[in-house]
């Protein structure tokens, strides 16, 4: 095993061409000038923009400067986020730095920008040094900024998707893998050069690891009141998890499997109005004990983000806060339902119960639950905001009054760091 590991980033930890591509697209438009083929546009990610611009757009070397501050206008705004971990990285990470192995990055990027998304897709935590040029440079060469974090390369590795990532490591007295899965476009002679090829991740892990690590699971629930638009924001938080490197499974409650759907209509059906509070509370809770154990606990088992659109939250808020149950008599009743499987992370869209009535007048027909009077809700909302002050460090509260997008901003912007803070990716 190698004790030090120099990470390529574009590329090779994140699939940063999304936002990368867009932006130069959107540098080329705005100049007027010709969008090559999509083959070759590919091989803007990782090398340095000018002379990418200089080699495949054939400018001069003042166009190719005009081109990358138009890049920036994009991407400094919106692109850097439009970036995805590979898949299997973050655990083959962890598990590299549970060895004590040092892991660092060495990147064609310019600090600002590779801290910035190192910080946000929480991979920052896993390594010792960031190597990237300073602004006065932006041509420093790969080998200088390699030797610049891990001046010794005796058991030394340089992991990149480009030939420029396994030159440095020659230069620098390093081995070095080849990675496939990125955006380098390698010759057979070129690969010949690497130390290693990797194909997939995993190929990666067997090679700096002899295995290939679990990724652990990660279990989201979201809440709040009706009409506070967490079924809307559900895709954004999937998408937000993808783009953190994991497979998602998203569900619902009540319902969420078939038993449980059944469940579902019968608490919902207008037809059962005279169901009692206890029947209402012990149905809930019925219906999450065959969710968990058939969808979430198998998901969580895998290795999956499991976003649950509703979970226990909702039945001590509903049923303890909201039909007078009491939070705790709610919560025993669901002790066996939940077996031990509470969220890690249970974002809270909060909006008052005037707002959530507001919003439900102006939606479609009330289901049974939507039929009770504004106390009820009054208190629902009580019992919320009484579990979100008792839970801090799973709550992460989000103001459900804003609009859409701004919803989706402040859920972009705070998700994925409270998932770091917590150690919980
Ligand atoms: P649904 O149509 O899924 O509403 P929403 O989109 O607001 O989640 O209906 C679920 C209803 O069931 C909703 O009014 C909240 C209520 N509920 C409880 O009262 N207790 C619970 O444990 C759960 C999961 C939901």
């Amino acid at each position: 095993m190698y004790r030090n590991i120099v990470f390529d980033l574009d590329g090779t930890l994140t699939d940063s061409g999304r936002g990368i591509l867009a932006s130069v697209t959107y540098a080329l438009e705005k100049l007027g000038a010709p969008v090559p083929a999509p083959e070759t546009l590919r091989l803007f990610v990782g090398p340095p923009l000018t002379g990418s611009f200089m080699k495949y757009c054939c400018m001069t070397e003042a166009q190719a400067a005009e081109g990358v501050r138009l890049f920036r206008e994009r991407y400094v705004p919106i692109g850097w986020r439009e970036n995805r971990v590979y898949p299997g990285i973050r655990p083959l990470m962890r598990e590299l730095k549970n060895r004590g192995c040092r892991l660092y990055v060495a990147t064609g990027k310019s600090r600002e920008s590779a801290l910035r998304v190192l910080e946000y897709f929480g991979l920052m935590s896993y390594l010792d040094g960031v190597a990237a040029p300073d602004p006065k440079e932006m041509h420093a060469e790969k080998a200088k900024l390699i030797l610049s974090v891990c001046p010794d390369t005796a058991d030394t590795v340089m992991v990149g998707d480009t030939m420029g990532d396994v030159e440095a490591a020659e230069t620098a007295g390093a081995d070095s893998v080849a990675v496939l899965y990125g955006y380098g476009a390698w010759t057979e002679a070129q690969l010949e050069k690497a130390t290693f090829r990797a194909d997939t991740v995993a190929a990666l892990s067997m090679i700096l690891l002899g295995e290939v690590p679990a990724e652990k699971g990660v279990f989201l629930s979201l809440e709040g009141l009706d009409g506070c638009g967490k079924t809307t924001q559900r895709d954004r938080v999937k998408e937000i998890m993808e783009d953190l490197g994991y497979e998602t499974l998203l569900s619902r409650e009540p319902g969420g499997c078939s038993i449980s759907e059944e469940i579902r209509s019968l608490l919902l059906s207008v037809a059962h109005g005279e169901m009692t509070p206890t029947t209402e509370a012990l149905l809930y809770a019925a219906s999450r004990a065959q969710h968990v154990h058939d969808v979430i606990a198998p998901a969580l088992r895998a290795g999956k983000a499991v976003i649950c659109d509703r979970f226990v939250d909702s039945s001590v808020a509903y049923q303890g806060g909201g039909r007078s149950l009491g939070v705790e008599t709610v919560s025993q009743y669901n002790e066996a339902g939940v077996h031990g499987c509470m969220p890690d992370v249970t974002v809270y869209f909060r909006i008052d119960h005037e707002t959530s009535l507001r919003r439900r007048y102006s939606a479609s027909a009330p289901d049974r639950m939507e039929q009770a009077d504004a106390a009820f809700f009054a208190r629902t909302e009580r019992a919320f905001e009484q579990l979100a002050a008792e839970n801090p460090n799973r709550f992460l509260v989000l103001d459900g009054r804003r609009t859409k997008e701004e919803v989706t901003a402040e859920l972009q912007e705070k998700l994925p760091a409270f998932l770091t803070e917590k150690g919980l990716i």
